[in-house]
Parts: structure tokens; sequence; C-alpha cells
């Protein structure tokens, strides 16, 4: 008996244990932008209990993962209804499961079918709407029925046109793939790291938090891309009838269609084509998972339709997910150029997507033992989104006993200075400015294209100035050409090329402050905080002289990044490199473009809403920020202004009531132009 009822209670068990895994996954993948499981831990946790709910229909329900698509919009948006819904795809892991896809579609429809091949673009889905040819929604995917209003966000896409060109119905909604581009995504996470930000691991999560910002003027300053590939809601006439043909007409209409897609005429094609891909994904800018293969004729898709939350009529031949099983054979640190202490891990060496991997990052000491990551595990490794190489879990089912837990150093590796840690922060620090490796990653870092821009300086030829003692600190470069034979001997360079770099080095004495804020390296101070310094004090000493209230009370600038500022300022050894700096004659003034006198909207706080008819909405963000003005989200007491396009919505009832002054876009440019000649509010 109580066997009985173990075995009737067992599949019951684990499907429960499948549903509240997958979702908790779907929200942190969907809402969060920050998975913690592979994608194909994810797909063989959904295969398991799409499997067990078909073995006993009796356990199965209608809001089952198996069931939805995504997770349902989050509540920090405006909630928007699909008017059709956007589907999933069923995936293919092998060419039998492919070949296994065609057969299921061949006994609905006996017909010889031709196949469009697409990339699966590892990004983020969108659906954009267009009334008269005028994009006028954006909304993500969400749960498939109801996504978020990311309109604004949206119109920040350069290739994703505001209005179309051509013979376009009415209404037409179109479908496709918001992506970071990788070069976009590394230059990215190059300035959020400066900024003392977490990097993100893979271009999807930051492709997802940029569009996912509250902020449009924030999603603007990710450089994003869009690939669209499909068409929803119309009304109106569609001059096509097949998928290839919808790709080209909407490749007439302005939208930015992606370059390799492909029409073939059997299944042979398509396998021909995923082959081709799996080797030449690598070198895409772009993320990709796998091959799309669609059915091409619209009324063959029409025909086979959907099962659940899936068409019958489309199949995602999925690439073979980059993850190997190697050794952790040590766990090493290496000093940042903020004395940070950060663990990477040594690894046997492994071919990960086509590069030979030895190294992978291990964050900080919580990480590591949060995955309880041993010296001597077998553990599985992958390139997370083909760029940073990331270990994923160990497999403690294969450990022998030798494997050791990790030891935290408590002395720097580099310099043997006893390293200062704190409850309040995952990481430790080597705090001896002048420890060797903290001096040479800040040259690294002045010289860096953000911060001064001096082309001609790698990391080797650095480390050799500072054994030979050329360099002791960053201000000795401008000293450099004093000793340009021991350089060119111990450089083993030539005399032209020590002169392009002495050149580079002298003409970055005409940097602006901004750059030389974001060279210092300032912990949490990189290219847009040194920014909002420089347009708030103008100059170095002024901004020396700040008290915490002032820098405080520069918009955007919080607590945690104040006081990292007054910190950097009290060191006398940072003064005494700034006065070196100034000897050396470096400009340490704002640029022209940020002349006090232009600071109008010093401290005022605006909210943008609605439509605007002559300019996009971060243009005229960006215009009150460069003019000193914050811009924020929300409607508050503070709010001293409120810019009004067409179609409002709820904030300017709320600034009615608030009583805050209104200005549509006409008298708001009015008001720059009298504020610019009269320099007051
Ligand atoms: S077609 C009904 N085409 O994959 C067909 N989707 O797992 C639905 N995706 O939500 C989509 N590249 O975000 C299609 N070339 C492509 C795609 C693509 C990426 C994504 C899309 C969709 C998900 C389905």
């Amino acid at each position: 008996m109580t066997e009985k009822i173990d075995s009737e209670n067992q599949p019951r068990i684990r499907i429960e244990e499948l549903r509240s895994q997958l979702n908790k996954h779907n929200i942190l993948y969907y809402q969060e932008n920050s998975p913690n499981a592979l994608d194909s831990e994810y797909d063989s946790m959904m295969r398991e209990l799409k499997s067990l709910e078909e073995q006993y229909p009796q356990h199965a329900i209608s809001d089952s993962p198996t069931q939805l698509v995504g997770s349902p919009p989050s509540k920090r948006f405006r909630a928007v209804t699909h008017k059709l819904p956007m589907l999933s795809l069923a995936n293919a892991f092998n060419q039998d499961e492919f070949l296994s896809w065609k057969e299921r579609a061949s006994k609905l429809l006996t017909n010889e079918l031709d196949f469009v091949c697409e990339l699966k673009y590892d990004g983020l889905a969108i659906s954009a709407i267009y009334e008269k040819g005028n994009f006028v929604q954006g909304a993500t995917r969400g749960d498939g029925n109801k996504g978020e209003d990311v309109t604004d966000n949206l119109r920040t896409i350069k290739h994703l046109p505001l209005n179309l060109s051509g013979n376009y119905p009415s209404v037409l909604e179109v479908r496709g793939e918001v992506i970071f581009p990788i070069s976009n995504f590394k230059e990215f996470n190059i300035t959020r790291s400066a900024d003392g930000l977490s990097e993100y691991t893979n271009p999807r999560n930051a492709a997802a938090g940029a569009l996912r910002q509250l902020d449009p003027a924030e999603t603007a300053k990710r450089p994003l891309d869009i690939f669209i590939y499909g068409i929803g809601y119309v009304e109106g006439n569609l001059p096509c009838e097949t998928q290839y043909q919808s790709l080209e007409y909407l490749f007439d209409l302005g939208f930015n269609i992606n370059e390799h897609n492909k029409l073939v005429n059997s299944t042979d094609g398509v396998i021909e084509y995923y082959s081709e891909y799996v080797e030449a994904q690598t070198k895409l800018n772009y993320a990709c998972d796998g091959v799309v293969a669609k059915v091409n004729r619209i009324d063959f898709q029409k025909h086979l339709g959907e099962i659940g939350r899936e068409p019958r009529w489309a199949i995602a031949f999925k690439f073979p997910s980059e993850q190997k099983e190697t050794t952790l054979l040590d766990i090493k640190f290496n000093v940042g150029r903020t004395g940070s202490i950060n663990p990477y891990a040594v690894l046997k060496s492994v071919q990960i997507a086509g590069a030979n991997i030895k190294h992978a990052t291990l964050h900080n000491e919580d990480y590591i033992r949060s995955k309880d990551l041993r010296i001597g595990d077998s553990v599985i490794v992958e390139r997370a989104g083909e760029v940073i190489p990331q270990v994923v879990h160990s497999i403690p089912s294969k450990r022998t006993g030798i494997e050791t837990e990790l030891k935290m150093p408590t002395n720097c590796p580099v310099c043997n200075h006893v390293i200062f840690s704190s409850k309040d922060e995952a990481l430790s620090y080597c705090i001896n400015s002048s420890c060797h490796a903290q001096i040479s990653k800040m040259v690294e870092h002045f010289v860096s294209k953000g911060a001064m821009d001096i082309q001609g300086l790698g990391p080797k030829q650095i480390q050799v100035l500072m054994t030979e003692k050329l360099i002791e600190d960053v201000s000795d470069l401008y000293d450099l050409k004093n000793h340009k034979d021991r350089a060119m001997e111990i450089q083993r360079i030539g005399e032209t090329s020590l002169d392009n770099l002495l050149t580079a080095i002298n003409e970055s004495r005409q940097q602006p402050l901004e750059r030389v804020l974001t060279a210092l390296g300032i912990k949490h101070v990189g290219p847009e905080i040194s920014e909002l310094l420089s347009q708030r004090f103008q100059n170095i000493d002024s901004v020396i002289a700040a008290s915490e209230i002032e820098i405080q009370n520069v918009p955007g600038i919080g607590p945690r990044i104040s006081s990292s500022i007054l910190s950097y300022f009290a060191n006398t050894s940072n003064i005494k490199l700034i006065n070196k700096l100034r000897v050396a004659g470096l400009n340490l003034e704002a640029a022209n473009t940020y002349r006090l006198e232009n600071q109008v909207f010093l401290n005022k706080i605006f909210v943008v809403t609605g439509r605007m008819e002559n300019f996009s909405r971060t243009e005229i963000q960006n215009r009150i920020k460069t003019l000193g003005g914050k811009v924020t989200s929300t409607i508050s007491k503070k709010t001293d202004f409120i810019i009004v396009g067409s179609d409002p919505g709820s904030k300017l009832d709320q600034a009615h009531l608030l009583q805050i002054t209104t200005l549509n876009e006409t008298q708001f440019i009015g008001l720059i132009q009298s504020l610019l000649l009269n320099n007051e509010l």
C-alpha cells in the first residue's frame, strides 16, 4: 500500500519540483535579466517536465511553465496586451530531432516544402507597432500575451525605423530581436567596471537590462541593435505569400533584416545551412544560439498552426551548447587597479567555441563559496554568450577526497602587504598605494581609450618601463621624452614608433577635466560620473575643494560615489599625484561645452512625457542634462517642470495636482532660448 502511494506521488513530486525551479528561472531570466541556470540545464528540465506531463496527464495544469512563454511582465512598466500572442519555438538538439519535426509536419501536409533558414539571435524578443507608417508602440514579449511597454526605449535603437518608407498597411506589427553587438558589449562592460559596477556575463542579459531601463536616456547609452524576423498583427493588405517575401518586403519598408537569411528547398538545405553556421556564428558580432527553420509558404504555416505555445511550422535547431568539463587546477588572485583582490580559476586547458580556455573569472569569495568550488574539482565551464569564460558548477560526485577548499589570502599576492576586507563588500583590497600591480593597472587604465587615450602603450611595455624604473607613477609618462634613448633600448622599438608614442603622450595634455578624472581611476568614478563632476565643478581645484553636500547635490551622484570621491581627495598621495600632473602641463579644466554659464537648469528636475513633434524624447532629455538639469521618470513634489507631448497619460494629471509647471515642446525650446540669453531661471 505504502509503495503504491509512493509510486503515484513520485511523478507528482518531481513535476512540482520542476515547475517550481522553472518558474524561478523564468523570473530570473525574463524579469531580472540574470539567469543562474545554463540554457542547456533549463532545456533539459523543460523536456523532463513535458514528458512527465504527457505520461501523467492527470497532473497537467494550464499554468505549467510548459504552457507559458517567458514570465509575466514586470510591474515597473505599463502592461501591453499583444493583439496576437507572441509564441515560442520548439527546439531540436540534433539532426534526428530536426528531421522528426519535418516528419510531423508532413503528416499534416503532404506538399513539398521550402524553408527559410534564419539565425536564432540570442537577445530579447520585441513587438513594434506602426500606424500609418509611424512607430507608435513597442513591447517586450512578457508572458506571450502581455508584455511591457518599452516604446521610448526602442525609439533609441538606431536601426529601428521611426517612419516607414514605401507601401505599408495602415497598421503593421513587426516582431524581432533586440541584441547587444558583442564589440559594444565588451566596451560597455569596460565602462561598467570602471564605474565600479558588476560586468554583465553575456550580451543577452545586457540587452535585456538595457531595454528594460526605466529611463530611455539610459537605454540610449547602451548601443543596441535589432533584427526583424516576422510580421504580427496587420490591418490592410500585405503583398507577400511567403516568409521569404515578408523579409524582403520588411527590408523595403526600412527594417534591419539579417543578411544571412536563406531560402532552401529541402531539409538537406537546412542541415547544410546549420553546418555552415555552427562554425561561422562564432565570427559574427552578435550572439546566436541556433538556426530557425520556417516553412516558407504562409498558407502552409496557417494550415500547420500551433501546438500549445509553439508553432508547428517553425523550429529552433540549436547549436551544441558551448560547455566543457575540465579540472579546476588552482584558484589564484590578481590585483586590480583599485587594489581589489580578484580570484580567478586556473583550468586544465580546454577548447570551447574555437578558443583555448585556461582561465575563468571567479568574481569574489561569495561566488566561489556559493558554488562550493574546490581546488581539484571537475567543473563545467562555458563561454557565456561566446565572450567571458565562466565556471558554471562543480561535479561533486567526481570528488576523490583530495580536493581542497578555498583559502583567501591574508597578504597581497604581489606586494605582500596585509589585505583589508570589510563585511560590506564582496571583495578584499590591498591598500598599499605603491603596490606594483596596482600601479601598472593604473597606468594601463590611465592611457586607455575612454581615459587619456594614449595609443601605443600596452601592458607589456608598461611592465618593462616600470621594471626599469622609467615610470613609477602615471605622471612619469610626461617625462619619458627626457629618457628617449633608454626607452628605445629597453623597449626594443624604433625611433619612429617611440616618437609616435611621445607625440600621443604630449597631445594627451590637452584632454579635458572629465578625461583626467576618469583616468585617475577613483573607485566608482567612470566616464559618466566624471562628466557630471566636470559639468558641475569646471576645474580640478573646485572638485578637490567640494564638500560632501556639494558633491551629493550633483544629480546622478549618491552617497556611495561621493564618499569614494572624498576619500580619494583626502589622501595626500593622490593630491601629490594631481600636482605632479599639473606641473607636467595637463589641462585640468572642463571642456568648453560645459561652461557653467550655460548650466541654466542646474539642480532643476524634469519629467518628459507623451509623444513629441519635432524632437525625440531622448533629444529633449539630453538637452536638459547638458544644461545641468536632471530627468526623472516619475512625478513628485520635487519635480520642477513637466514637458508634455501628445497623449501624455496620467503623469499630466499628477503634475496638475501637484501644481507643477507644464510646458509643451515649443514653450520648452522658447524657455531655453530666453534663459541662455538672460542666464537665469
Ligand atoms: S520566430 C512563432 N525567428 O526565439 C515564431 N524567433 O524561442 C516565433 N528568436 O521569442 C519566433 N531569432 O525571441 C523567430 N529568426 C528568429 C529568431 C527568433 C531569435 C527568438 C525569439 C523567440 C524565441 C523563441
